[in-house]
């Protein structure tokens, strides 16, 4: 005879065991898969589940943004940091298999936090391991794996060649890999157009697990994967790009006008004069609400900003033509290297250009 209180405790223990193997089923007949399917025991040390004591520090170690870094975020069942393309094959093999979706993450500065969280079971794939750039100076070019920073392939590039560069973002700790899925723009992007614009071929691997490149995978993948967006098509393994040239010296200036110097009549003019001004010229005004340094009244500082591919000595007759109400002089102008350039529009002037290779997450700024 059953009791009420028999089947009402037979139904919490059902509902128990259902609610047990719901939340942990999926995940850990996934891990089961990743070490059949891997063919390689040492995966376990890539591996890392809620249960291991360095989750936490893995899933933050590149969660620029703070507004995701709280309990209420959706947190990964695994995080697998491969460090090899049989990895990978295998994380999408076994995620497709158990229902689990996937999240690609590179350097992890996804404004909307893509890379490291989503609203259904999913694990990370990091590829925190693939950061390799190797550049060819003779042919100028470069490969540069997806988990590699911007600083990185800056620094490495730098290190062979101070006349080379890569049109991309001037922030250094941004990920290769999300950068330039997205097009990637920064300061010689009216020279030599978009990070994406300079790719030449790159190693990807589809759902299935194929990896392809710029052949196997066809002009239109190939084209979508330059500016389509990181996430949407597979993961790119590398990318080959095209270096562009820069010259041993570049001009870096920043003036600076208030509303009691004209800044209004100067910002007007700079709207008509920057679009025309020559492509080796990057120009830029921010505004900015300030106290007086004067009277302590409020005013409007605007802060005149550019890189020139050249001397200054060029530069100075040419702004002199185009643009006297800057009233740019010398003392205004430093020439530098290119890399000291990205240091200085980094703010990190007079730093030792190590920093490139530095992106613990420090702040919020991201
Ligand atoms: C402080 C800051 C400054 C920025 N400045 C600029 C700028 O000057 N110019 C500019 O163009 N952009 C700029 N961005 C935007 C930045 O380029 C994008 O957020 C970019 O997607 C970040 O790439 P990631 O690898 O760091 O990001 P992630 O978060 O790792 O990835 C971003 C997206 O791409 C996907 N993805 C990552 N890796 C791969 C891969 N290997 N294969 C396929 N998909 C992948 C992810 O799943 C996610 O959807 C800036 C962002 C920040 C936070
Ligand atoms: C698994 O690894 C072993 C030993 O390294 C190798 O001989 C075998 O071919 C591998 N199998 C697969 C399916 O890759
Ligand atoms: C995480 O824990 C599991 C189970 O204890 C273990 O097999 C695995 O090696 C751990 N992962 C790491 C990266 O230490
Ligand atoms: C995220 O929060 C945890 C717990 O509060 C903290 O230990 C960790 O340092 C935070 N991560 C970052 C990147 O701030
Ligand atoms: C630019 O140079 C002029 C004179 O050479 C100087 O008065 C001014 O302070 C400089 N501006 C900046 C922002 O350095
Ligand atoms: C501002 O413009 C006026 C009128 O053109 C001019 O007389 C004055 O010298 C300018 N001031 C500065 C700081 O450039
Ligand atoms: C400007 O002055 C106001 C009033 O004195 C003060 O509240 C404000 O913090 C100041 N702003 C800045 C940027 O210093
Ligand atoms: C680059 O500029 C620096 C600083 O002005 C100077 O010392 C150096 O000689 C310049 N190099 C070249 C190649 O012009
Ligand atoms: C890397 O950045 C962190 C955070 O800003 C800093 O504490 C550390 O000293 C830096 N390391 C190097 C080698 O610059």
């Amino acid at each position: 005879m059953k009791s009420p209180q028999f089947s009402m405790l037979f139904t919490l223990v059902l509902t128990a065991f259902f609610s047990f193997s719901w939340a942990t089923l999926p995940h850990q007949s996934f891990l089961q898969c990743l070490s059949l399917r891997s063919n390689d025991s040492s995966i376990s040390k890539l591996i890392f589940t809620r249960t291991n004591s360095s989750y936490g520090s893995v899933l933050d170690s590149t969660l620029w943004n703070l507004r995701f870094n709280s309990t209420n975020t959706p947190k990964p069942l695994v995080i697998v940091t491969p460090t090899q393309i049989s990895h990978i094959q295998a994380t999408i093999h076994c995620s497709r298999k158990h229902g689990l979706q996937t999240r690609t993450r590179s350097g992890g500065h996804d404004y909307e936090g893509l890379s490291s969280i989503a609203k259904v079971p999913f694990i990370i794939i990091d590829l925190v391991h693939f950061r390799s750039v190797d550049v060819d100076v003779e042919n100028r070019i470069a490969w540069v794996q997806s988990g590699a920073s911007l600083g990185e392939l800056y620094y490495r590039i730098a290190e062979k060649s101070t006349k080379l560069a890569f049109p991309a973002a001037v922030f250094h700790t941004i990920g290769v890999g999300g950068h330039i899925s997205g097009g990637g723009f920064g300061l010689l992007l009216r020279k030599y157009g978009l990070a994406a614009d300079n790719v030449l071929d790159a190693q990807f691997i589809d759902v299935n697990g194929r990896v392809l490149d710029r052949k196997s995978m066809g002009e239109d993948l190939f084209w979508a994967i330059r500016g389509g967006g990181g996430g949407s098509f597979g993961i790119v393994l590398s990318w080959k790009l095209s270096l562009v040239p820069v010259p041993a010296n570049v001009t870096v200036f920043s003036v600076t006008r208030v509303l009691e110097q004209n800044a209004t009549e100067v910002v007007h003019r700079w709207q008509y004069i920057a679009r025309d001004l020559p492509d080796e010229v990057y120009s830029t005004v921010i505004l900015r609400g300030i106290n007086s340094t004067q009277d302590g009244r409020k005013t409007v500082l605007a802060i005149f900003s550019s890189l020139f591919l050249g001397t200054i000595n060029e530069l100075l007759p040419l702004m002199e033509q185009r643009f006297p109400e800057l009233g740019l002089t010398r003392q205004n102008c430093t020439e530098m290297s290119y890399i000291q350039s990205l240091m200085v529009n980094n703010g990190l002037p007079n730093q030792p250009l190590e920093i490139l290779l530095n992106w613990t997450v420090q702040n919020s700024a991201a």
